[in-house]
């Protein structure tokens, strides 16, 4: 599948550099566009097997996927400049703007000539794109089942990718890239309290790192539980269930349920 990104920012580029690695999309069949080209002159610079343009007419040419990764206000002229340029018979458009959903997106890109659209989709992964390790979600409407199936393939690769209902994207959004925030808060927090039992702040930060990815592994292994997991390190009168115990005295699953509540964009 060839894939044109339109915005070069921090998603647009950090798509670009996960699928030129994903094993199932070549560097070649990628082209990037921004509207300046100091962004695109850097992306050249790390992977020059990417193409890359200022003219999104000539990045869009031959694409099988459009994606769009430019702030919300610009995506209303965007669409206008893409609608007329895109061919909906071969084309899907993916959006990866925060907050315009389906329904929006196909008033956007509704050609005014015939009322046509493209198979839409919209995309909500997380930063950890960037390494391969993303939790995206994908939400679409008028795609085939085998569009949906090629695409979720290819997420897949860039991490995990789940296809999910509408009503969830926002949830998925809280869940998973606000998520990152909040595992990263976790991380520093316990990275403090290692300084606090004598490491130096690089080697707590390198033994929490190790923990959690270990921890998140660990759940890999048969579909595990994290209680059953957490059994296994508990012995009973031992440090362990001391620890959790007061971290729950504080109000640890609590509040993070309740920043997760928090987080989900009003009316939803
Ligand atoms: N960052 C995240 O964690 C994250 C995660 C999921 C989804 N998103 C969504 O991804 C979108 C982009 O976020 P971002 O953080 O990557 O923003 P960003 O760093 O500002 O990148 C957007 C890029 O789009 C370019 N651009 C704007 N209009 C364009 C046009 N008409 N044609 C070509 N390029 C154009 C901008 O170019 P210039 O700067 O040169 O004008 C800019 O480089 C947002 O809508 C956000 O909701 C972000």
């Amino acid at each position: 599948m060839k894939f044109s990104i339109i915005g070069a920012g921090n998603i647009g580029s950090a798509l670009a550099f996960g699928l030129a690695h994903s094993g199932l999309v070549r560097p070649e069949e990628i082209c990037i566009s921004n509207t300046h080209s100091e962004k695109l002159e850097r992306i050249s610079k790390k992977e020059p097997l990417i193409r890359t343009t200022t003219d999104n007419k000539v990045c869009i040419d031959g694409a099988d996927v459009v994606v769009l990764a430019v702030k919300p206000w610009k995506l209303a002229p965007l669409a206008e400049q893409l609608k007329e340029m895109l061919d909906y018979k071969t084309q899907i458009v993916a959006s990866m703007v925060g907050g315009v959903g389906l329904a929006d997106l196909q008033t956007l890109f509704r050609r005014d000539s015939d009322g046509a659209l493209p198979p839409i989709y919209y995309l909500i992964p997380n930063t950890a794109i960037a390494t391969r390790q993303s939790m995206t979600f994908l939400s679409s409407v008028g795609a085939t089942k085998q569009q949906d199936e090629q695409l979720l393939a290819i997420f897949k690769t860039l991490g995990d990718a789940m296809l999910v209902e509408e009503r969830l994207m926002n949830a998925g959004l809280v869940l998973a890239s606000c998520g990152i925030a909040y595992a990263l808060r976790y991380i520093r927090a316990n990275t403090q309290g290692g300084v606090l039992l004598g490491f130096s702040p690089a080697d707590a930060q390198r033994i929490v790192s190790q923990t959690m990815k270990g921890a998140a592994s660990l759940l890999g292994i048969d579909g595990s539980h994290p209680e059953s997991e957490i059994d296994r390190v508990t012995t009973p009168a031992g440090l362990t269930i001391r620890g959790l115990n007061a971290m729950e005295r504080n109000g640890f699953t609590t509040s993070i349920i309740e920043g997760l509540m928090a987080s989900i964009p009003s009316g939803k």
